[in-house]
């Protein structure tokens, strides 16, 4: 796996490493966003709250514990337009991770998403030779769930009060999907 973590490409989009530099901007997606986004998981509304989590999320990629990344439309370097993110990432016996997204109101129904995904998805399985990736939805977001079962995740279960958003416990649907071409790198 690259020291660095790397950038990610897509016909439409870049995805860039999320890092502290990008703090006002996550913080204004998010703002532009918050009714679109706050139902299904928390934002920041102060600059240091997003720098800190941005330098967290800067970590992981070096710790082995994720790979966080902001979406800008490829002619404008700046806007940030969504997030995608693996996290939870575990090694062992479970060469695993969760993982978690979003896309600007005014994008959806592009399939930008989707896009951003399948490049998420590609470094999943191939750089970082990760065996399963995990996403979980609340069973009223439809289009998470049409997202998930358009890239191939198989619903495994349902969890109830599984997260504390929004106010209260909510329960979510379990989906995984499998990487087909899975080899261990060093059998446990
Ligand atoms: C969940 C979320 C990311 C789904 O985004 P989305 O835009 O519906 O997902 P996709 O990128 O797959 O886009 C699919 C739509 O684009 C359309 N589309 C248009 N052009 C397309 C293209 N070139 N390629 C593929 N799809 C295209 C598809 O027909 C589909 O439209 P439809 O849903 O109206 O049938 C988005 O609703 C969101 O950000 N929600 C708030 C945050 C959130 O819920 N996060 C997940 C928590 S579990």
């Amino acid at each position: 796996v690259d020291s660095q973590q790397p950038d990610l490409h897509s016909a439409r989009l870049i995805l860039r490493p999320a890092g502290p530099a990008f703090a006002q901007a996550l913080l204004c997606y998010q703002q532009r966003n918050c009714e679109h986004l706050v139902p299904w998981g928390p934002i920041h509304t102060e600059l240091s709250s997003a720098q800190a989590f941005l330098a967290g999320r800067a970590n992981d990629w070096g710790e082995g514990r994720g790979a966080s990344y902001l979406l800008f439309l490829r002619e404008d370097a700046e806007t940030v337009v969504g997030t995608a993110s693996l996290f939870k990432l575990e090694r062992g016996m479970m060469q695993g991770c969760t993982m978690g997204y979003g896309i600007d109101r005014s994008l959806q129904g592009t399939g930008l998403m989707r896009e951003a995904l399948a490049a998420l998805i590609g470094l999943a399985f191939g750089p970082l030779g990760l065996h399963r990736i995990q996403a979980n939805y609340q069973a009223d977001n439809v289009r998470s769930a049409a997202l998930l079962e358009r890239l191939g995740f198989a619903i495994e279960g349902r969890a109830s009060q599984y997260l504390f958003l929004n106010g209260a416990w909510r329960d979510h649907v379990l989906t995984a999907l499998i990487n087909p071409d899975f080899a261990w790198a060093d059998p446990p």
